[in-house]
């Protein structure tokens, strides 16, 4: 009975041409069923082909700076103890209310049976999914570019099979459905796609960014999903998401790196996202939806460990730019690249998973810095200016897993906006380094104490961001 419904159900035809049950059931052929055509096919948000890439050329943009309100009710939101009731119910095992169902325990937001919503709540939800969407289309134009960008040849001699280009262009297509859910959920004035510039020369360059790029995907999207207003919208955001964190660790295994060296994933501020990823924007279309975030000053990590190394941190000035301070191969030489180190600990070819015989990096390593002023026109038409409120940077927050952790700042140049500081020795749990991975890092002016879920209290402290690869 059971059985017939889900025929009905999948639509199967022709159900008296099925063959009869064989005596050995484990020799039965597969055959070909047929069934009815799909009746509707949600359609996807128009895209284009990018097909030119590189900085911005055009004219000075009419509109410069983030989106503003009329009224901005205060310099930064005060800091206060719990909400009252915090501490209310007893968390003892046992059952302290009535159970509005069968099996269902009482309390919870948005159990009560109104059917979802899913659109954005708020200026809060409109911002944040607008920003998501921005991403979005990033990552669909990247994945396409790499792959029409460098030759077969090129991949190959990089250990990235036909298999893995393909998966490759499976996940710009992922990216397809990610962006139709938020245009559709924000509506005609979602943000459209736009043109891009890429610090990538070379397959590793490629790989390196792309991992970079979908670690502030992730961590931006985690930053924010608990705070929106719409819950309904969080949820079909956060089956988006899910996929975006396996991307990352997917590029992390086509660069050889350890796919995840961490427990928990770290979560940022929006306007962290939006500084880490507005650089690489070149043009928008002309009555583009603007944002609300703030765009930071570029932290260039001097000395960020480069992972297409054998030694990944013996590297200086081995980055594309500050912000994402992706890799660059150019002064490596061939014995130094550990893609094809004959000794096997130190080999980093794609693989599900490599130990990397000498980490990327360690507790105690001086870090060298250098730091924007702001000031800088930035993002899409060159619209949008960094700034930041911070005074004289003094502190190094090293934003990794559950936590923030500063480290000093030292020999603080403001000359040339240079300082160094050491790597700080600290554990999420026992046995769990808390700073490792692919993650962030901010100058700052104070130690704010902030932890994830209220990370952006940091923003009006944070004078540079970059990307940190400490693993
Ligand atoms: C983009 O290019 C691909 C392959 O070259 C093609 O299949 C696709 O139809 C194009 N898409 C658009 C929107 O032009
Ligand atoms: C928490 O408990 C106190 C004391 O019983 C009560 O006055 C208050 O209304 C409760 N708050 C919430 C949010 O339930
Ligand atoms: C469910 O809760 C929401 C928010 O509190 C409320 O607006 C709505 O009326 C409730 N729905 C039902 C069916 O009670
Ligand atoms: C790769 O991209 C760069 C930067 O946009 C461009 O200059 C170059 O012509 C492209 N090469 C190929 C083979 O598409
Ligand atoms: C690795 O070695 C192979 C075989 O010698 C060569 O074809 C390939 O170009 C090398 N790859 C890199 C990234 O050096
Ligand atoms: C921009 O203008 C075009 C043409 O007037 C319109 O179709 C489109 O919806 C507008 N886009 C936004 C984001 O407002
Ligand atoms: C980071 O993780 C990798 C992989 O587990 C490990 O080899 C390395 O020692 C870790 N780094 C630190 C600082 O714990
Ligand atoms: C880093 O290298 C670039 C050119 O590759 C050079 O212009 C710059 O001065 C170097 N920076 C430092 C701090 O050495
Ligand atoms: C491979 O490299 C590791 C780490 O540097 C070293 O301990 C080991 O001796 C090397 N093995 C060979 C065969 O050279
Ligand atoms: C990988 O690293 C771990 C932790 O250092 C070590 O226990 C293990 O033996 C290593 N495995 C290989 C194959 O090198
Ligand atoms: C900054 O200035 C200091 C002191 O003059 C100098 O030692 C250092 O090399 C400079 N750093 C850069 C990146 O120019
Ligand atoms: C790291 O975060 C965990 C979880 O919030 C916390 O228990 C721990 O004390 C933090 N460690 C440091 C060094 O801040």
């Amino acid at each position: 009975m059971i059985g017939n419904a889900l025929l009905q159900y999948a639509g199967l035809l022709a159900l008296s041409n099925l063959p009869p049950i064989q005596a050995i059931p484990f020799l039965y052929t597969p055959t070909t069923t047929f069934s009815a055509a799909e009746t509707v096919t949600p359609a996807v948000v128009s895209q284009m082909n990018v097909t030119s890439h590189g900085p911005f050329t055009g004219p000075p943009a009419m509109t410069t700076g983030a989106l503003t309100a009329s009224t901005i009710l205060a310099s930064e939101i005060p800091s206060a103890p719990p909400a009252p009731g915090s501490f209310n119910y007893t968390a003892d095992g046992k059952l302290h209310g009535p159970e509005p169902a069968p099996f269902t325990p009482n309390g919870g937001l948005g159990t009560n049976g109104s059917a979802p919503v899913y659109r954005p709540q708020s200026d809060y939800d409109y911002q944040s999914l607008a920003l998501a969407l921005y991403q979005e289309w990033i990552e669909l134009d990247l994945f396409h570019f790499g792959l029409k960008n460098f030759s077969t040849g090129q991949f190959q001699s990089n250990g990235v099979n036909a298999d893995d280009r393909f998966l490759i262009e499976y996940m710009a297509d992922q990216e397809v459905g990610h962006a139709t859910l938020l245009t559709n959920m924000l509506g005609p004035q979602a943000p459209r796609q736009c043109t891009y510039n890429y610090p990538v020369s070379n397959v590793r360059e490629f790989l390196d960014f792309n991992q970079k790029l979908t670690r502030w995907g992730e961590s931006g999207v985690y930053g924010f999903l608990p705070h929106l207003t719409s819950r309904p919208a969080a949820q079909l955001l956060l089956q988006s998401i899910a996929v975006e964190a396996r991307q990352q660790l997917i590029f992390r295994q086509l660069g050889g790196q350890f796919p995840m060296p961490v427990w928990h994933v770290p979560s940022i501020p929006q306007s962290w996202q939006w500084s880490l990823l507005a650089p690489y924007i070149s043009s928008c279309p002309a009555n583009q939806t603007r944002l609300i975030w703030q765009n930071f000053p570029s932290l260039n990590i001097l000395n960020q460990p480069n992972p297409a190394r054998i030694n990944a941190s013996n590297a200086f000035n081995e980055t594309t730019g500050g912000f994402a301070n992706s890799l660059s191969t150019a002064n490596i030489s061939s014995s130094q690249l550990c893609f094809n180190a004959t000794n096997q600990t130190l080999n980093c070819s794609p693989a599900i998973s490599r130990n990397r015989t000498i980490p990327l990096s360690y507790p105690g390593r001086q870090v060298f810095l250098h730091w924007d002023t702001p000031g800088k026109l930035i993002g899409p038409n060159n619209s949008y200016v960094t700034t930041t409120r911070a005074r004289v940077p003094r502190w190094a927050a090293w934003v990794s897993q559950l936590n923030v952790t500063y480290s000093p700042l030292l020999n603080i140049n403001l000359r040339n906006q240079t300082a160094f500081t050491f790597q700080p020795n600290v554990s999420t749990w026992d046995h769990d380094p808390a700073i490792n991975g692919t993650m962030f890092l901010a100058l700052t002016d104070a130690r704010i104490n902030v932890t994830p879920f209220n990370l952006s209290q940091i923003n009006p402290h944070v004078a540079a961001l970059g990307v940190y690869q400490a693993g």
